[in-house]
């Protein structure tokens, strides 16, 4: 019945605001360059269409097709029996109603992830058939009202569902579409016995995606996993950037003080490129914010970042107010409010971005120009 009900309401979804225009139909390319079967730049569906259906759940990540999205990007994390889930994290407690099953109240504990203590309940303490129990939640129910009605609509959906539902849509939409998997917490993962590399590339592989044409990228803010990834696949892979005061937690382990911050200059980039086809910066990296929390001067990022060879795709895009500039905000000024997020799309297009992620992947498939694949 849910699988029923999304489908419609995907559907309605898209015939009412619209879809992009038709592909054209094309003769199979031999060997194509990559991402030269998607428009430019390259939108990218955050957890899905998340600013309008609960995060990583198979309704927001077809909802992101309809709407346009060139990719849809799950993160994973890993179930006690070794499958791989999309999670924005291995905690629970945010993104499902775990709390409200009673069952697994004793499962609820303390741990230390990536140096910082948290509570709740993890994926890596149940089996995929117990976390299909669940349902999911609107992760930020206060911004996102109109999601929180779709609470417990949707199950915690498998990494292999996901290819399931791209490799069918990919069919009923006459395109390509491309996955773009996060490994979360790699360093927590590998040391309690789960390591994510090779089974994210294993079940890639499986399922037909291989070699740097193909379209797929693998994402971490952690860099050794990347290296690592780098010998066992030939899918492309993209080294996430978090603020410039941070370090890749693997870097901390390892008593590095490589920061994010290093990693972004002309040296640190040249670095990156070694193993990296792409880089994904938060997008104030690109554009800071000045004082007033308006958009500032384009820094020279997405310029080094080509010269050394990378692709850029900047996280995050949200039309909501309380993330845009404030210039850009409507006058309301309510957080939940959609202010002219088009107009923030625009500055990071002309400042040479070659994709973004977006929770409302719609905007940006039609802010930018037209093309007729
Ligand atoms: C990758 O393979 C090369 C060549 O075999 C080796 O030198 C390097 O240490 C490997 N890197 C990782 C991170 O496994
Ligand atoms: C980081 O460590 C290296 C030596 O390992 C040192 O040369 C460098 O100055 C340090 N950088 C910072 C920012 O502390
Ligand atoms: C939004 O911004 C764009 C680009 O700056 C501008 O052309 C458009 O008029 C703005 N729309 C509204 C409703 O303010």
């Amino acid at each position: 019945m849910y699988r029923g009900l999304w489908i419609v309401f995907c559907y309605t979804w898209a015939v009412t605001y619209g879809l992009p225009a038709e592909p054209e139909p094309s003769s199979e390319p031999t060997t194509p360059a990559p991402d030269s079967e998607f428009c430019s730049p390259l939108i990218i569906g955050h957890r899905g269409a998340s600013g309008y259906v609960p995060e990583h759940t198979l309704g927001s990540y077809a909802l992101a097709v309809f709407l346009g999205a060139d990719y849809i990007e799950p993160d994973l994390v890993m179930t006690s029996d070794k499958q791989l889930i999309s999670r924005h994290e291995n905690e629970l407690s945010l993104g499902t109603d775990v709390s409200n099953h009673p069952e697994f109240a004793s499962r609820r504990r303390t741990q230390t992830i990536d140096g910082n203590e948290v509570t709740g309940w993890f994926t890596e303490d149940f089996t995929l058939a117990e976390l299909k129990t669940l349902r999911a939640v609107e992760r930020i129910p206060d911004i996102r009202p109109g999601n929180a009605r779709l609470d417990g609509a949707f199950q915690i959906a498998t990494f292999q569902e996901i290819i399931d539902l791209a490799k069918s849509l990919q069919v009923s939409q006459n395109r390509v579409i491309g996955l773009y998997p996060e490994i979360k917490h790699s360093t927590h993962f590998r040391t309690i016995g789960l390591p994510l590399e090779q089974a994210v590339v294993d079940i890639l592989h499986k399922n037909g995606y291989q070699g740097a044409s193909a379209p797929v990228y693998i994402q971490s803010f952690e860099i050794n996993n990347l290296k690592e990834l780098k010998n066992m696949t030939q899918l492309r892979l993209l080294q996430l950037f978090d603020s410039k005061s941070m370090s890749p937690y693997d870097q901390v382990q390892q008593g590095s003080n490589l920061t994010y911050g290093a990693m972004a200059t002309p040296e640190g980039l040249r670095e990156v490129a070694t193993y990296a086809y792409a880089v994904g910066p938060d997008k104030s990296y690109i554009i800071p914010r000045d004082e007033n929390n308006n958009l500032g001067e384009a820094t020279s990022f997405v310029a080094d970042a080509h010269a050394a060879g990378l692709k850029v795709h900047p996280y995050t895009f949200r039309a909501e107010n309380n993330f845009l500039p404030t210039e850009f905000q409507s006058v309301d000024r309510n957080p939940t409010s959609i202010g002219n997020f088009t107009a923030e799309i625009q500055a990071f297009f002309d400042a040479g971005v070659d994709g973004l992620f977006s929770d409302q992947p719609d905007i940006p498939a039609r802010t930018r120009s037209p093309c007729t694949k």
